[in-house]
């Protein structure tokens, strides 16, 4: 009897992995709800697709997968608007559907119906239905396959609106082949937003019109340090000449790139700090004058921008041609690390602290970042700045970006500010995510996959009302340690995957183990797509 009893057990267990399992279906990120039945739906070269609207958004939201099926299968689906009730995928913009980016997917052995309000709604299902096709969707030409996907009802939307990861291309150029690379596995793991990290000390990236010397000069530097961060003894350097820039031709052809993924690139110009690649160019905007070198150390510098009027006026000329080219509601204006040292000793910073009534010099910031909220909404945008912004007082709209751990963003909210969750704390992608002995050179950190995905974005310190000014979260991933495009991939992912999980399934799906074991699936797609990832959850003990 005991024994028939532990059988029984077993069994049990078995079909309740098998259960748990198939439950995810290795999808990443896990559906806020989802229904598993029996049978499934095939793909043939006669299914269509039914769209309605047809237009060029709805148009984009099935394109991508109607491409890479017609890489894999050697067919592309028909796209028609007349009403098909079986072997057909219809999507349908459906404005009772409540969440902007949910959708509904049915999938029935024949008919699949995908409902969204919005065409970035379908775009999500369309990932989904990806996710669930055999991972060899991702290679061209397997043969003997059979495009199935299991009967599946799911009901999904995004925990949280604002879903990212942010790329330095200062301290490391990757070029825009890359970049669009990069949106690609934004897009795949529905995630929203770009953080486009384009000024620094070692590198102006933007192509700005007005200032051609921005271009000459700003985006190349002379040096960069050779290995690891070292006293001033200690340092080497390679003598090579290094950087790029993206032209605003090129800069454009990212951001279509972007759009048709349904990805908001929120472009970041630093100020008043992390610019001296921009007064080696213009050294009149600085406090004692120059001459200065673009930067190939890492770190923080004491020459940031003077608050003179020639340097709003470079500012504002810089911003209005990054305006005009991005279509995102928000600018980044940085703000975090500006040492105070030049303006403590500046005539005219000093005058101009006495003039304004300021109590001293991070007043002064303040004051500086107020002047830019000013100009960037008077042309309809908002600012978002690092967490630096709050000392001294934030500007009135500006969106706050935690990255000193979570402080910044409690008190930010508690201020009515908006905030972006993205602290060193978790979601520093640069930082270590192995044993340093076996990686390669990093910044420091030790950020493990499983730490990254144990982040919730809403600090328990909020209350409800507060907690609503958390706009979401990101990864970021500085580069000073991080030269090529394959390492920008291995730092990101699958960390980024953790990320993009935090920010769109519910508090309560996230389940470590879970997302390992669903993980280790999703690297066979990886593998097929040919993106690079650390593999460290295969091995190591956690
Ligand atoms: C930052 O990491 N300095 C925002
Ligand atoms: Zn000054």
């Amino acid at each position: 009897m005991r024994r028939i009893f532990l059988s029984f057990i077993t069994i049990m267990y078995g079909l309740s992995l098998c259960a748990q399992t198939k439950t995810e279906l290795n999808l990443v990120p896990v559906p806020a709800q989802i229904k598993i039945n029996a049978g499934q739906f095939v793909i043939n070269s006669t299914t269509q697709i039914v769209l309605t609207p047809q237009n060029q958004e709805t148009g984009n939201a099935v394109a991508i997968f109607n491409s890479l099926l017609s890489r894999a299968a050697g067919y592309r689906l028909q796209i028609g608007n007349s009403p098909l009730s079986s072997n057909a995928i219809v999507c349908k913009i459906n404005p009772a559907i409540s969440n902007a980016e949910g959708y509904k997917l049915s999938v029935k052995s024949n008919l699949i119906t995908l409902e969204a309000q919005t065409p970035q709604g379908i775009f999500y299902g369309m990932q989904t239905l990806r996710q669930l096709l055999p991972a060899q969707i991702e290679r061209p030409y397997p043969s003997n396959v059979a495009w199935t996907i299991p009967c599946v009802e799911i009901e999904d939307s995004p925990r949280f609106a604002y879903r990212g990861l942010m790329l330095d291309v200062c301290r490391h150029f990757q070029p825009k082949e890359f970049v669009m690379k990069f949106i690609d596995m934004l897009a795949y793991h529905k995630m929203n937003t770009f953080h486009w990290h384009l000024t620094e000390d070692q590198g102006w990236r933007i192509e700005i019109k007005k200032y051609p010397k921005l271009q000459q000069i700003s985006a190349f530097r002379n040096r960069t340090l050779k290995g690891g961060y070292t006293s001033p003894d200690k340092r080497q350097w390679d003598n090579v000449r290094y950087g790029g820039y993206y032209t605003q031709e090129d800069i454009k052809e990212v951001i279509a790139y972007a759009q048709k993924r349904f990805i908001t690139i929120i472009p970041e110009i630093e100020m008043p700090g992390h610019a001296v690649a921009a007064l080696t160019a213009y050294p009149e905007l600085s406090c004692t004058g120059g001459p200065f070198e673009v930067e190939g150390l890492w770190g923080v510098f004491n020459d940031i921008y003077c608050p003179k009027e020639e340097t709003f006026t470079f500012l504002q000329n810089v911003l209005s041609e990054v305006m005009d080219l991005f279509p995102s509601e928000y600018i980044h204006i940085g703000g975090d690390e500006a040492p105070k040292t030049r303006w403590e000793r500046c005539a005219h910073c000093q005058a101009l602290i006495k003039k304004e009534g300021l109590k001293n010099e991070h007043e002064l910031q303040s004051y500086f970042i107020k002047r830019i909220e000013k100009f960037v909404e008077s042309k309809g945008k908002h600012i978002i700045g690092w967490d630096e912004i709050l000392e001294g007082g934030l500007a009135p709209n500006a969106t706050v970006m935690s990255w000193r751990g979570e402080q910044g963003g409690i008190e930010a909210a508690k201020q009515n500010h908006d905030v972006i969750m993205t602290p060193n704390t978790y979601v520093y992608l640069d930082y270590y995510q192995a044993n340093p002995k076996t990686e390669p050179l990093g910044i420091g950190g030790f950020l493990p996959l499983w730490k990254t995905y144990s982040f919730n974005p809403t600090p328990a310190a909020l209350t409800p009302e507060e907690a609503r000014h958390i706009l979401g979260v990101q990864g970021n991933i500085w580069t000073e340690y991080i030269p090529t495009s394959e390492h920008v991939e291995y730092m990101a992912f699958p960390r980024g995957a953790a990320v993009a999980e935090t920010g769109w399934s519910p508090n309560a799906k996230k389940n470590y183990t879970d997302f390992k074991a669903r993980m280790i699936q999703q690297f066979k797609r990886y593998d097929g797509i040919g993106w690079n990832y650390c593999k460290s959850i295969l091995t190591d003990e956690e």
